[in-house]
């Protein structure tokens, strides 16, 4: 299903404030500092997007490409808005930045999740599965290295994607 008022787009530095207001909505995400998300839309904003419905921002992705891993795209947030669920929005966002002209190398998405969080996981996996990839999951950053209680953030390997001609 879709909902074909969302339009997708690179962010604009004039969305920042519209990405860290929506935060505290979509939950489960970490709200970073609002200079964090102007970042996202500037330096980062080839390898973002978000999802637009009425001039409302209702979803958005912020991904960068590691400097050590130069063929992976690492998405740092994924979120949407508790009204846009459920109609495969986050996934053709996670597409979306895969088909950037900035992505084009990429053979690796790469993502850090919760072990309990059922939806990003399924998220993740169903990229894998529509594009028939394997999906690798090892252990990242346990909970020990956070200065406050946090759940083990374990990383979701997808790739190798195939190389564009
Ligand atoms: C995770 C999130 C981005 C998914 O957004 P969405 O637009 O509803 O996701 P989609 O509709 O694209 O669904 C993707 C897959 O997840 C599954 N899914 C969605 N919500 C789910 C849930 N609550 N429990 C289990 N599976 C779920 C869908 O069925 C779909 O699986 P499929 O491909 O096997 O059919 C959204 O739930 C969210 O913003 N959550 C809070 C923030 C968060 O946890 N972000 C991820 C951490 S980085």
């Amino acid at each position: 299903m879709s909902d074909a008022r969302v339009t997708l787009r690179p962010p604009r530095t004039d969305d920042a404030a519209a990405i860290w207001r929506l935060l505290p909505a979509i939950g489960g995400l970490e709200r970073n500092t609002a200079y964090a998300y102007l970042l996202v839309c500037s330096h980062f904003a080839d390898t973002s997007i978000v999802a637009e419905r009425d001039g409302a921002i209702v979803g958005f992705v912020a991904g960068y490409r590691p400097p050590t891993q130069p063929t992976s795209l690492f998405v740092w947030q994924v979120g949407v808005a508790p009204d846009a669920r459920g109609l495969g929005l986050a996934g053709r966002m996670l597409d979306g930045v895969l088909a950037a002209p900035a992505c084009r190398d990429v053979r690796y998405l790469c993502a850090t999740v919760s072990p309990d969080n059922q939806a990003s996981l399924a998220l993740f996996r169903g990229v894998a599965r529509r594009h028939r990839i394997p999906c690798e999951e090892a252990t990242c950053f346990p909970a020990r290295l956070f200065p406050e209680p946090h759940p083990d953030e374990n990383l979701l390997r997808i790739g190798p994607l195939p190389a564009s001609s």
